[in-house]
């Protein structure tokens, strides 16, 4: 059976690649055999003509005989026999050789034209499928009964709250969002807007009061970033008053009378004079945001107040006064207003640090504070319970100090130094002790950080446990919550904090030990990163725990995030200016139908507006995503099951074979795959090289699922005037750059209408059939980067502990450059709006190493490494002018990048990879009238 396979093979083999060759050989048989023929023939006749002559004569015997014979007249005969044979030979030559150059003519024509034929049979099929792509889309157009809802107008009340009256103290004690938020005011597409309360111009709080003069200033700054600020407080959906941090003021206390005063922090009676207040102060947020004094004393300054409907943001709630759903449980904003925090961070490697785990707090007993009259000594039973309980849990903890394992605790609880944050500290809770920076320097070693839940049974949480987690997590250490039962942890309703923190009731003490030690170092990692991701997003600074609070508020009500911010793309041309456009001929190189050509068909967008919170919102928060604002489309989005595209949600699919699928033929008529029909648009960074730009360009012309082709113009120079700008049949733009910066390469311009971005350098070389195969992978791995060129990170393995840039031949690689490589649209918004910003200016620094930072960024988001597709090494234009990125300067500042993102990310967010994806059928023997789904890769 092999054998005659092989035969078959071997027939196939000289059929199919032999065939013009013996065309040629027959061809030249039909013209040599006669000629030789005829020259033996003349040659035999004149042998037998001169041997008759002499048959009678024995040669040898008749030697005299023949010396009688005039021999000179014989041999001249002969002489001139042989010349005229010659002759007629030369003759013949001529003629053959002739004649093989005519062969060789119309062999020539023959191939032409057979190559033509080829083309136009190529061109013929792809106008068929592209007419039939066509006409299916014309179908669903037809068919399409449910069309895509335009948005409605944008729906905003348009009048302040009518005043209503105060309600009654049991029923603002039960409010929940239905009994107590007007949601008129918040339609699903107002966007809902907030409206901020001067805290200058609207002071609510009591004489002898103050509310934080830097909380005041930066709140109204970083509200200011925050989109959903209104300054029209009749369309507003809720209205934010500062009310605290309240500190004392430095000054005198007492009244004129000389009276010491004693009055709480918050004047109940000017929150009712609030202009908008309306009786009843529904969808008023009062933000209590501690930030200095730690203490649980004014952590609650609520407590005896008449707050009516409003909802109270704090750090401190007891039991009976935190309504879930309704209010809401913030961190003290112990960072900076805003911006890069992550120099905050410690690496987050090795999982395991000196100690096992640590603490540094004491419990305060027996002190009441001035400025809070509801924490009297706690006699209830349950109080007194709790206590026999902490001293059990204190005293196995020293025993754990003592015994005898390679694990480390570090354990104080009495301060050596009393921290200045907590004079304050409500009764039996656990107060800080040292600074901010010595407690930084214990966690730091820390792999886990103890945290004990407030000591009265009556908190669900207090600052001092807030402020706790908060700097656990900033020093990277995991917080064991012991008492976890019994507390809630900021932004309960969206942020998973069990991913963050480990939560163990307190009677679990004895196993504590047991149970850490049972955590493998990957879910340590995990945890870790999970911690730093909720810090760094939602805690980490005054911004973003605004942000945060707006968000959640927006979350309850579901009303969708506003769209993300892209840049508007400003083009090079204008009115009289304007780019010379030439037609550039028909690429000899396509030799195969590689798809339909269509006309640009954009991406769908913001399909998932109202359900992509409710369905991923787990993820949005988090994982992946990003609350705070609404994207196009994500490289995340679901999936359809496969039967659903084919039973009532087919609409765009284009599934291969109409469903039944098939080999190259079938494939290269129609995309398949899991996501409807799709195109991908080009992005170019071009600086001053305007010649491989154009040939570059011109390279396009007839690519199919090409969208558009957006080009960066880095140089501040406009293009020459005289540049003839190839027409190749889709939109070319070409776009202002701001300033000449590597970084604009990831640009979220507002023109990229399509999901798939291939960003390319302008001089790489990529034929069709490997950018349609990328795109094909692509659509398989939206969330990664899929590309050509790759590249790894690999130890230096004299330091131990630092990266170096790889670009050597290797069976592993970790990066794939984005000089030729696919990527979602979304990542050019994490690009520029979540990456640090010290990372783009690395960027700018070096003018280099942009591609680094985006395969940092995306094996970050995703986890995984990215994908290499094809087997091109190099694909750079031979001839073009040397690119920037040959010389060892250009090495050794990719080595310095590696590990800088390195320490901006706190880990080395890059994976390796040992996998290439070729196209199915590649190397794979089919038969012969089926065809592979690429030509030749
Ligand atoms: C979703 O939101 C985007 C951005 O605000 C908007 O353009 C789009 O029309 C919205 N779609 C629907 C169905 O509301
Ligand atoms: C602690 O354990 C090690 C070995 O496990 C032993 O050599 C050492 O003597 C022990 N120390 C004490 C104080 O028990
Ligand atoms: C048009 O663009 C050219 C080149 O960028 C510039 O010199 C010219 O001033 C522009 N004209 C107008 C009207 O903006
Ligand atoms: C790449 O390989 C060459 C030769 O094998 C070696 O000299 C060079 O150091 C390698 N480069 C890197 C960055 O490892």
């Amino acid at each position: 059976m092999i054998g005659t396979d092989i035969n078959k093979d071997f027939c196939h083999w000289l059929a199919h690649i032999k065939m013009s060759r013996l065309v040629i050989l027959v061809f030249a048989m039909l013209i040599f055999i006669p000629l030789i023929m005829h020259f033996y023939l003349s040659k035999v006749e004149r042998s037998s003509i001169s041997i008759s002559s002499n048959s009678h004569f024995d040669i040898s015997e008749d030697l005299n005989f023949i010396q009688d014979f005039d021999v000179k007249d014989g041999v001249e005969e002969l002489i001139r026999i042989r010349g005229s044979v010659l002759s007629e030979l030369r003759d013949m030559e001529q003629k053959r050789q002739k004649l093989l150059v005519e062969i060789q003519g119309y062999t020539k024509n023959i191939e032409e034209l057979k190559q033509e034929i080829f083309h136009l049979q190529t061109n013929l099929n792809r106008l068929k499928i592209s007419v039939e792509q066509a006409q299916v889309a014309q179908k669903e157009a037809v068919q399409q009964n449910t069309p895509d809802l335009a948005l409605p107008k944008k729906l905003t009340a348009n009048f302040f709250p009518e005043k209503l009256p105060s309600i009654p103290k049991h029923l603002s004690r039960n409010c929940k969002m239905f009994s107590c938020f007007d949601h008129s005011r918040c339609s699903l597409t107002s966007g809902f807007p907030v409206y901020l309360y001067d805290p200058d111009q609207h002071p609510v709080m009591n004489y002898g009061w103050d509310v934080d003069g830097f909380l005041k200033t930066t709140l109204k700054q970083t509200l200011g970033y925050n989109p959903h600020l209104t300054s029209k407080p009749e369309e507003a959906c809720v209205y934010l008053v500062l009310v605290g941090e309240a500190l004392r003021d430095t000054g005198d206390v007492s009244d004129n009378v000389g009276n010491q005063l004693n009055l709480p922090p918050l004047d109940s009676t000017a929150l009712k004079r609030l202009p908008f207040w309306g009786g009843d102060g529904r969808n008023h947020v009062l933000l209590n945001l501690a930030r200095r004094d730690l203490t649980a004393g004014s952590g609650d300054i609520f407590s005896n107040v008449d707050t009516g409907r409003a909802i109270l943001v704090q750090s401190t709630f007891m039991w009976h006064q935190f309504r879930p759903g309704f209010d809401l449980i913030v961190s003290p904003v112990l960072g900076p207003p805003g911006g890069d925090v992550w120099q905050e961070c410690p690496f987050m490697v090795p999982s395991r640090r000196k100690y096992l785990l640590t603490f540094q707090g004491e419990m305060k007993t027996n002190h009441k504070s001035p400025s809070t009259p509801n924490y009297a000594p706690d006699d209830s039973d349950l109080a007194k319970e709790t206590q026999e309980l902490d001293k059990f849990v204190l005293e196995h903890l020293k025993d754990l100090q003592k015994t005898n394992t390679s694990d480390k605790f570090l354990f104080e609880f009495e301060c050596v130094l009393a921290s200045d944050d907590n004079v304050n500290a409500a009764p039996h809770d656990w107060a800080l002790c040292g600074t901010d920076s010595s407690r930084r320097s214990v966690l730091k070693e820390s792999t886990y950080a103890l945290i004990f839940a407030p000591g009265s049974p009556d908190l669900i949480t207090t600052t001092l446990l807030q402020a706790r987690i908060y700097e656990a997590l900033r020093s990277a250490a995991i917080p064991v919550v012991l008492g976890g039962d019994q507390v809630t942890l900021a932004y309960n309703e969206v942020i998973q904090w069990r991913r963050v923190a480990i939560f163990l009731p307190k009677a679990r003490i004895t196993e504590l030990h047991f149970l850490l030690r049972a955590i493998p170092d990957e879910d340590v990692l995990l945890f870790r990163r999970q911690g730093r991701l909720v810090w760094e997003k939602y805690l980490a600074s005054v911004q973003s725990t605004l942000d945060t609070i707006v968000a959640v508020l927006r979350n309850r009500l579901n009303i969708p995030a506003l769209p993300a911010e892209t840049f508007t793309a400003v083009s090079v041309f204008n009115d009289t200016f304007q780019p010379i456009q030439v037609p550039v001929a028909v690429d000899t190189e396509q030799e195969e139908s590689l798809g339909p050509l269509e006309p640009p068909y954009n991406s769908p967008a913001y399909r998932r507006n109202y359900s992509l919170p409710l369905t991923q919102g787990a993820e949005m928060w988090n994982d992946w995503g990003d609350p705070f604002r609404l994207y196009a489309a994500l490289p995340m989005d679901p999936v359809l099951p496969s039967d659903a595209k084919f039973i009532g949600s087919g609409r765009g699919f284009r599934p291969i074979g109409q469903g039944s699928g098939g080999a190259g033929k079938e494939f290269s008529e129609s995309l398949g795959g899991n996501n409807p029909r799709e195109q991908f648009t080009v992005l170019l960074l071009t600086y001053e090289r305007e010649q491989v730009l154009i040939d570059s360009i011109a390279r396009l012309r007839g690519l199919p699922y090409l969208n558009s082709v957006v080009v960066v113009w880095n140089s501040p120079r406009p293009p020459n005037a005289e540049l003839r700008w190839p027409d190749i049949g889709i939109p070319v733009h070409v776009i202002k750059a701001a300033r000449n910066s590597l970084n604009n390469r990831f640009l979220p311009l507002d023109i990229l209408q399509t999901e798939a971005i291939l960003s390319v350098d302008d001089d790489a070389h990529l034929r069709h059939d490997e950018i349609l195969f990328g795109f094909r992978v692509w659509r398989e791995h939206r969330s990664r980067i899929v590309g050509f060129p790759g590249r790894y990170h690999a130890l230096d393995v004299n330091t131990k502990n630092t990266w170096l840039y790889n670009s050597n031949y290797s069976c592993e690689l970790s990066m794939v450059l984005t000089g030729a490589a696919f990527l979602h649209r979304h990542y050019l918004h994490l690009y520029w709006k979540w990456l640090p910003q010290a990372i783009r200016d690395k960027v700018d620094e070096y003018m280099n190493c942009e591609d680094i930072a985006m395969n940092f960024l995306v094996s970050h988001v995703t986890r995984q490494p990215p994908v290499k597709v094809t087997s091109r090494w190099t694909f750079r234009c031979p001839g073009c002018p040397q690119s920037l990125s040959e010389d060892d300067t250009h090495f050794q500042e990719r080595h310095k990048c590696i590990n800088f993102f390195s320490q901006v990310f706190g880990y080395t967010p890059l994976l390796n990879t040992q996998y290439r994806a070729d196209s199915i059928l590649f190397k794979t023997r089919i038969p012969h009238d089926k065809q592979k789904c690429f030509k030749f890769i």
